[in-house]
């Protein structure tokens, strides 16, 4: 045990008041249960620190932890232990719908009480837990005279990183506070200026994987991480603020969300991620029957290439005819549900600075909210309700009650919102604890009414889902619609290979896969190379469907580009939720392959995607059920197939398999490959 001298005196200054609590000082440890991640925690120089090793190599050094406050002193220096308690937790559970259906919270707990020495005497606790796939930390502030209502100005909370190890990262600029939207970027942790989390990185040995997130954010701002930009590998907690500056108000008892930090051997190891599911609390809801994962299409495509519109005129979208039209489309095709986007009034002109003018109940003339909702429910389809806030939040929650109200007397169980916005209009950062409360109590609120959510320009996933299975999907990267409009060249070939290993580990995205379209010809103008188009080929967007998990799932393009289309019967087949999940091959940003058991049934879907590189994967079907015989459906590139000039071919073929079988993946450049391996009948 290591201790300055300061300790000793402090010690005997205590001595009286911890009576029963061992140890006061020096350094208190957890491991997790395989023993190979430790947590220490202790205090150096009067400051509380915390540290991580794997394997007892030191992955994070010593950190510090603790605030500062608006309005009184850091909560930081001339701390002591004055408690420890100590617990073990063991549970499988069972998520209604997931990436996984059996999840296990396998975990030991330290909780550590600290006190400053000196007036005003705060006290709060460092409560810990080390899992197998990595450790989560928080504050617990409990109810006490010297800490009422208090302002966080800052965070202090550190991540000393031990190596320079390498980082997948994207921004969190100011100049786009609103989004996550941007492509990837990869280099040293000592490089980094303010980055988003989940943070992706690997130690420059090559063997481990690290993440940095946070899970069960309920009533607090959002992290990021500050770097130096200097030689240091010193990330710190850096939080969104609201107007006034002001991190965070709260008032005792209070806890703040879990840090996290998920460990692995492989890259391939990090998902399916449950870490963040384990630190958020049980499922909150009576019933969960009424929620349902499902494969949707929707009036939204052809906005975003131009063919449509929003607003009102000659070109809009959602009319009562065009709805019915992708309404029998969905029916047909086994979907079970339409979006449509531009049905209220509010759309036209500017509708990001007409944001308090979005009516969330009133329709435009030539759209039959209720003719529609009608129809769908005769063809058994669910309409899914759009609600474009544009990040006026007083004018939606204002409506959210007779809204929600109303879709619910009308059936309609399913909403997507959107927050396309720099500040709110209340003059918030799009990540503050203001919008931390906005979007729980959207979540709350549409759970009384039985609505699920998919919420687009969201606040980044901390696990909520658990608590709240009507939290479904959400955006929250940068998605397939930045391929029909964005004037940087779209999404590159490597984009989604970075996604399954980044922003995929906070939870499902609703990436909206499945253009065949590939050149965007349903535009309407004609396409020269650097106009926007999917870099991928044809077959790569069947592969993402199993890839990119989400129960939402967009069949993306207009109907008319599926017909006459084999290919679609993949997306037709695909499953949406899952029992078992498997990586089974992969590298950050080159590529991966993913294997998953439809939740209920024998069949597996293989998705395997690649970046601008052609590439031929090796993968055993040792998943497999052995003895068993099974058909493997292939959709894979087609001859000379590849993004740039040839993304259109792909080759279907059929072929047995059993567990013993291993298929040779030939993935084009900018490619990929779908597979549905089903039992033999
Ligand atoms: C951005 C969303 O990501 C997109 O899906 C939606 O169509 C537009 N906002 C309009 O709400
Ligand atoms: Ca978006």
């Amino acid at each position: 045990m290591r201790r300055s001298p300061g300790f000793l005196v402090s010690c005997l200054a205590v001595a009286a008041l911890a009576v029963a609590a061992t140890p006061l000082q020096g350094q208190v440890l957890v491991a997790s249960p395989d023993g190979r991640n430790q947590v220490t925690v202790e205090i150096l120089e009067g400051r509380l620190n915390y540290s991580l090793a794997r394997d007892g190599r030191a992955l994070i050094l010593p950190s510090l932890l603790g605030f500062e406050f608006r309005g009184a002193p850091p909560l930081r220096d001339g701390l002591r232990i004055t408690d420890t308690t100590r617990l073990s937790h063991d549970e499988w559970w069972t998520q209604p719908w997931g990436e996984v259906a059996r999840v296990h919270d396998h975990h030991n707990e330290l909780a550590v009480s600290v006190e400053e020495v000196a007036a005003p005497g705060r006290r709060f606790i460092l409560r810990v837990r080390a899992f197998d796939d990595g450790v989560g930390f928080r504050y617990e502030f409990p109810g006490q005279d010297s800490l009422r209502a208090f302002e966080i100005s800052d965070e202090l909370t550190q991540f000393a990183l031990a190596d320079n190890a390498r980082a997948w990262w994207i921004p969190s600029n100011w100049a786009r506070k609103d989004r996550s939207e941007m492509l990837y970027s990869s280099g040293p942790v000592s490089l980094l200026d303010s980055v988003q989390t989940p943070l992706t990185m690997q130690t420059q040995d090559g063997r481990t994987f690290m993440v940095i997130h946070e899970a069960n954010l309920v009533d607090y701002a959002r992290m990021f991480l500050r770097g130096t930009r200097t030689e240091s590998r010193l990330l710190r907690a850096a939080l969104a603020p609201m107007a006034d500056g002001i991190k965070v108000s709260g008032r005792t008892p209070f806890v703040t969300p879990w840090r996290t930090i998920q460990l692995a051997d492989r890259a391939t190891g990090l998902a399916p991620s449950v870490l963040g599911l384990n630190l958020n609390p049980p499922n909150a809801l009576a019933s969960t029957d009424w929620i349902h994962p499902m494969k949707y299409v929707g009036i939204w495509w052809g906005m975003h290439i131009g063919a449509m519109t929003w607003s009102s005129g000659p070109k809009h979208g959602a009319t009562t005819a065009n709805a019915r039209k992708y309404i029998d489309f969905a029916a047909a095709n086994g979907f079970g549900g339409v979006l449509v986007e531009g049905w209220n009034i509010g759309w036209d002109g500017d509708w990001i600075a007409n944001r308090n003018a979005f009516s969330f109940t009133q329709a435009y003339p030539d759209y039959d909210l209720k003719a529609v909702a009608t129809y769908a429910h005769e063809k058994g389809v669910r309409l899914i309700v759009h609600n474009e806030t544009s990040g006026g939040i007083e004018n939606y929650e204002r409506q959210l009650d007779s809204a929600f109200a109303l879709y619910r007397s009308l059936g309609l169980d399913a909403i997507k919102s959107g927050y396309v916005t720099d500040l709110t209009t209340e003059g918030h950062s799009h990540y503050s604890q203001y919008m931390v409360r906005h979007y729980r109590h959207v979540i709350e609120t549409a759970a009384r009414y039985g609505i699920m959510l998919d919420v687009h320009e969201p606040m980044h996933d901390t696990g909520e889902r658990r608590t709240y299975p009507n939290m479904m999907s959400r955006e929250g990267s940068r998605g397939q619609e930045y391929n029909a409009w964005s004037g940087d060249g779209g999404n590159p070939p490597e984009h989604e290979t970075i996604l399954f290993f980044t922003r995929l580990l906070a939870g499902p995205m609703d990436f909206t896969p499945g253009i065949f379209d590939i050149l965007e010809r349903s535009s309407g103008h004609t396409h020269r190379p650097e106009e926007p188009r999917v870099r991928t080929t044809l077959a790569k967007q069947l592969a993402l469907y199993v890839v990119l998990y989400s129960p939402l799932q967009m069949a993306a393009d207009l109907p008319e580009n599926y017909e006459g289309q084999p290919a679609f019967q993949f997306i037709r087949d695909v499953a949406v939720d899952w029992d078992t999940t498997r990586v089974i091959d992969g590298r950050i940003g080159d590529y991966v392959a993913v294997a998953r058991r439809e939740r209920g049934s024998q069949t597996w879907f293989l998705g395997a995607i690649t970046d601008e590189e052609g590439r031929t994967l090796d993968v055993p079907l040792s998943f497999l059920t052995p003895g068993k015989q099974y058909v493997a459906e292939i959709y894979a590139d087609g001859p000379k197939a590849n993004w740039l000039d040839n993304p259109l071919p792909v080759t279907i073929t059929r072929r047995p398999v059993t567990s013993a079988t291993r298929l040779r993946v030939v993935l084009a450049p900018g490619g990929g490959q779908a597979i549905r391996i089903r039992p033999a009948r």
